[in-house]
């Protein structure tokens, strides 16, 4: 019998950089998974039942009725920056520090958000089909002739900081008009900034060349674009997705695609992903990508390492830099 103190126990809910398991194994005892896959949510509450911490990423439901099987749980940091996936009210009421991600990964996603609206403007993956399929014959005039980027009116739904970084790089590197609609209209020197302009969400869909959407998911932006806001769009616009799924009705996207009522659409989000909307496969004009806009590796081991300092400052009474209810430790 020793009366040595056992370390909290803290759970990686995801396979994750070895390195960030290490860095906290220096505070705790670590239970890493190293499935390629999440755990199926028995198994999460199973693992979490004597943890006080748990790293975790934007798939794992973490609720009222999880958070109920885990008395000793404390907090739960996530890599990701949204977190939609967490009940934060669920959270603060059961004294769970929660925290999400955010900053670390603003440029990475936002370079992938303007590489999908290209690719998908200049019919990038569309064309590539083709060629890969032994079609190209000849040159021809109109072969995959897409919409043009430059000069173009980028609509930017959310505008956030991936929004506004988003808007950077249409206005200062594309020329591009900006247009955004947001829950809050941006301070004046920030508009200024990138020459954007604020509008109202159908202004918005009737003005964009690019609809780009980065809004958050919540109840209120449940299917925020759906048929009738499609309707809105110029038949020759294209509509990127790097928000989350549900925020665009996926049935309603792959019809307005499949009659050419927009031209095209950038997709990095699904409703029910991995599933993906089997309407959206069939249709030629749509870049499909399996939710990896924040996939660069310095960034994912940026977005690791925000989630483990987190969680270290959680459980040692420090004070956690990206806390969504700060209040929780007070509770
Ligand atoms: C990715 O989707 C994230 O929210 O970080």
């Amino acid at each position: 019998m020793t009366n040595e103190r056992r370390l909290p126990r803290v759970l990686i809910a995801r396979r994750l950089f070895p390195e960030v398991a290490d860095r906290l194994r220096a505070h705790f005892e670590v239970d890493a998974s190293d499935a390629p896959d999440p755990f199926a949510p028995a198994e999460l509450a199973a693992r979490l039942k004597d943890c006080a911490g748990v790293l975790v990423t934007g798939t794992e439901r973490i609720d009222a009725e999880l958070l109920a099987t885990c008395p000793q749980l404390r907090a739960v940091c996530s890599m990701a920056v949204g977190y939609n996936n967490i009940d934060v009210p669920a959270c603060t009421a059961a004294g769970v520090l929660a925290s999400n991600a955010p900053g670390v990964l603003t440029e990475t996603t936002a370079d992938f958000g303007f590489a999908l609206m290209m690719a998908t403007a200049r019919r990038v993956t569309e064309s590539e089909h083709f060629l890969r399929a032994g079609l190209w014959k000849t040159w021809s005039y109109d072969m995959f002739a897409g919409t043009d980027v430059h000069g173009a009116t980028l609509g930017i739904l959310g505008m956030g900081r991936i929004g506004q970084a988003i808007a950077r790089r249409g206005a200062l590197g594309f020329g591009m008009k900006v247009v955004y609609h947001n829950r809050s209209r941006l301070p004046e020197a920030d508009e200024a900034a990138v020459g954007a302009r604020y509008a109202s969400l159908a202004e918005l869909l009737r003005e964009a060349d690019h609809l780009v959407i980065v809004v958050p998911y919540s109840a209120s932006s449940h299917h925020l674009i759906g048929a009738a806001e499609l309707a809105q769009m110029k038949p020759t616009a294209t509509l990127t997705n790097i928000a989350r799924g549900g925020v665009v009705d996926d049935a309603a996207l792959a019809e307005a695609l499949r009659a050419r009522r927009i031209a095209a659409a950038g997709l990095d989000v699904f409703e029910g992903e991995p599933q993906v909307h089997p309407g959206l496969l069939t249709v030629p004009n749509v870049v499909l990508t399996p939710h990896i806009a924040s996939a660069s590796l310095p960034t994912r081991r940026a977005m690791a390492d925000l989630a483990a300092t987190n969680l270290i400052a959680a459980l040692t009474g420090g004070t956690p830099p990206t806390a969504l209810n700060p209040e929780a430790l007070r509770l």
